[in-house]
């Protein structure tokens, strides 16, 4: 199977689980509202990809005996480390950060905490609570730091029971347009 097809193979047999444990819509339903909004505000097919795959360590079994979701598994490294091997970094460094990127916007914008559900609250103690000012400012040297906020916002956003997506074909061209081209 290639990447792609296992990725796609994955979603159907390990997506219809609650997305991070207590969302109101399934670890699918997130990836594709993640990659529909990224898609409808005209974002490039790379990062069209990273939104779909952001979350693969929750759904992957290669990462099943390394994600505790009781505890922080570090899911976005464990998803970015099996990613990396097929993906340029435009698709898999978002998606890496995008951790990182929820602990820099309640760090640097007031309002922005406000936004995050309760599971989303939950989860930001274990991984660490707020950027202090430093690790804020080093965040931002990163390259791939603002397609990380951006993918945050689109993240942040894609919990809605009610909202109509395509399905996982319709992202293959965008995640082909990701791939590296030896692998
Ligand atoms: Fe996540
Ligand atoms: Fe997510």
């Amino acid at each position: 199977m290639n990447i792609i097809d296992t990725i796609f193979d994955a979603f159907h047999r390990n997506g219809d689980a609650l997305y991070d444990g207590g969302e109101a819509v399934t670890q699918s339903q997130h990836a594709l509202q993640a990659a529909h909004l990224t898609e409808q505000e005209g974002k490039p097919a790379t990062l069209i990809a990273a939104s779909l795959l952001h979350d693969y360590g929750h759904v992957s079994d290669e990462s099943e005996d390394s994600v505790d979701r009781e505890a922080d598994g570090r899911h976005e490294l464990v998803g970015s480390r099996i990613l990396e091997e097929h993906f340029i970094p435009a698709v898999t460094e978002p998606g890496k950060l995008h951790v990182a990127a929820k602990r820099y916007l309640c760090a640097t914008e007031s309002d922005y905490f406000a936004t995050l559900s309760p599971v989303s609250v939950r989860s930001l103690e274990l991984q660490g609570g707020p950027f202090t000012d430093v690790q804020a400012r080093a965040f931002e040297e990163n390259p791939h730091y603002a397609d990380a906020v951006q993918l945050r916002r689109y993240d942040e956003r894609a919990k809605d029971p009610e909202m109509i997506t395509p399905d996982f074909e319709h992202f293959r061209p965008h995640l082909e347009a990701g791939l590296k081209s030896d692998a």
